[in-house]
């Protein structure tokens, strides 16, 4: 019975582009998993979009001397650009301040905020913070500079010192400067909303344990946080760039939502447009969010994960008839490292990072989605390299993949007018052969479901390997000569494993597995899971091969750095 998904891709932050460490962290398990799916013949919804809210944002548009509306379109284009140039599929790609999502976002943020103060939730509390007068604005924390007040270094930051590197009040730095304008900043009273998440800390922690298979070091974390009582967290902002405040008070003015809080609703608001796009209906989201027959999943970078573990879930038992998340599928950070170098931090300034929309204006995304998936950062940090990139798709995609395609495509087009040869009389050889593709789409299959997509990928790396084996074993061009019949299986076994593979690595890279599928005549609608090791028939029609996979030479790709 076909199963129904909601698939989320963290929200990335209108104000960067984005590289691969990002790719990597998120998008690309993502993607796969949506794309096994969808191949099972399952119903998935595949959302994403901009987290267009907040102060960077605005800081972004100051420093680039634009509004913030301007800076959330540009960023919110480029990054839908490399989206699509890897082939990363939502079914919408939103952003929270973007004129077609604004007002459904704003709506059903508002009624969360609402929802959970109605249910006493959130309490109201006074403090001084910091403000600056020339920017006029109230400064977060770590936009405060000064000496710390532990260590008397100069250049702490409001939240923490570099020096000692202990945790710091931005109200007991010595000569505190901001750092957005350097002006002296004034201590003013402000009144935000606090989200009580300790009222949370019995429900969090019993649904967790309900998460038994989650990625170990998250779920450890999280019941570490869950251990001890959960701070209440402030969700409001001065700010006059975000979702308002649902309320008529003097203090609710020039206030809007924390980032944070209506982020994740973003994940809601995408589907209801979506859902208006596609079925006129934008309530029809309910059949996602709140239909307990529909898991949700949502992949993650790890530094996100208290705010998924945590914060939304308790933000969603705020709200009452939402369901939680089936799975939070967290990755660790992708690092860099020059050859012969320690492993570094992707940094812009530091030239580590790989850009996506640079990458596609030379290459193409099929390798790099085989690269990021085999080195796929699941549960420890990992690092990109270009040698490692290059050997890798030199020695692993074309030589064991892109081979096994391309002699097996052009010996049937040479010998058999690119027609599937008969296939009389099996050998044992054969047989096994043909046994061990069969048994690949529940195999890869079961990895995929289980969000081991690195060994799901590595299985269809180890039947590329036999695959050839069987081609060498089985040397049509002497049995050509000596045994046709026996030519004439080796390569209907041949284009059968092909066509196998064919469907089985289009979640991983599908823009090879579409020419395949078009040299194999195969059209979508034969493209099920299920029926990828379903064979074509004698006499199907081969058209000619073309190259779908090609070596690198180290130079092309250094010029990337
Ligand atoms: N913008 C955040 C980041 O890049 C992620 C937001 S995820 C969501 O770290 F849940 F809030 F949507
Ligand atoms: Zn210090």
């Amino acid at each position: 019975m076909a199963k129904r998904f909601m698939v989320t891709g963290a929200l990335p932050y209108a104000n960067g582009h984005l590289h691969v460490g990002h790719i990597a962290g998120a998008y690309l398990p993502a993607d796969i998993f949506v794309r096994y799916h969808r191949a099972k013949g399952d119903d998935v919804l595949f959302v994403c979009g901009s987290d267009d809210n907040g102060v960077p944002i605005t800081l972004t548009a100051r420093k680039e001397n634009k509004t913030p509306a301007q800076v959330v379109a540009f960023y919110n284009a480029e990054q839908k650009k490399a989206f699509e140039g890897l082939g990363i599929s939502f079914d919408v790609y939103g952003g929270t301040h973007s004129p077609e999502d604004y007002e459904r976002h704003t709506q059903i943020s508002q009624h969360f905020f609402k929802t959970a103060l109605e249910k006493g939730y959130l309490t109201k509390k006074t403090s001084q913070q910091f403000y600056d007068p020339e920017a006029k604005m109230f400064l977060p924390d770590r936009y405060i500079k000064g000496t710390c007040h532990h260590c008397r270094a100069p250049g702490a930051l409001g939240d923490q010192c570099e020096n000692c590197g202990k945790t710091t009040d931005a109200m007991l730095l010595i000569d505190p400067v901001s750092v957005i304008s350097g002006s002296k900043p004034e201590v003013r009273e402000t009144t935000h909303w606090f989200f009580e998440l300790d009222k949370f800390r019995e429900p969090l922690t019993k649904w967790l344990e309900s998460k038994e298979n989650w990625r170990y070091v998250m779920v450890n974390f999280t019941k570490g946080l869950l251990s001890e009582p959960l701070p209440s967290r402030s969700i409001t902002r001065d700010l006059d760039w975000g979702v308002p405040l649902p309320l008529s008070d003097e203090e609710a003015k020039g206030k809007v939502l924390y980032v944070w809080f209506d982020a994740p609703i973003g994940y809601v608001s995408f589907t209801a447009r979506l859902c208006e796009q596609k079925f006129g209906d934008w309530k029809k989201y309910e059949d996602y969010w709140k239909d307990p027959n529909c898991e949700i999943l949502h992949f993650i970078g790890e530094d996100n994960t208290i705010f998924h573990t945590i914060i939304w879930p308790a933000m969603l038992m705020a709200e009452g008839t939402f369901q939680l998340p089936s799975y939070v599928v967290s990755n660790c950070f992708l690092n860099f490292q020059f050859p012969g170098k320690d492993v570094e931090k992707m940094s812009k300034s530091r030239g580590t990072a790989v850009w996506i929309n640079d990458y596609l204006d030379g290459f193409d995304p099929d390798p790099l989605r085989f690269y990021l998936t085999v080195i796929a950062p699941e549960t420890q940090r990992t690092a990109f390299s270009f040698d490692d990139f290059m050997r890798r798709n030199n020695e692993e995609l074309v030589a064991a993949l892109g081979n096994f395609f391309h002699r097996t495509l052009t010996f049937t087009q040479k010998y058999f007018e690119g027609k599937v040869p008969e296939a009389q009389s099996l050998a044992q050889v054969d047989q096994e052969q043909l046994a061990m593709i069969a048994g690949l789409p529940a195999k890869i299959g079961g990895l995929i479901e289980s969000h081991n997509f690195k060994a799901a990928l590595e299985e269809l790396m180890v039947a590329a390997r036999a695959s050839n084996k069987y081609f060498d074993t089985k040397a049509p061009w002497s049995s050509r000569k000596t045994n046709m019949a026996d030519c004439s299986v080796t390569m209907n076994v041949c284009i059968q494993t092909i066509k196998t593979l064919t469907v089985l690595m289009e979640p991983f890279m599908p823009f090879s597995a579409e020419k395949a599928a078009k040299i194999l005549n195969l059209p979508s609608s034969e493209r099920l899971w299920d029926k990828a090791a379903e064979s074509l028939p004698a006499g199907h029609p081969i058209a000619e091969p073309t190259v779908l996979f090609k070596k690198f030479e180290m130079d092309e790709l250094k010029t990337q750095e």
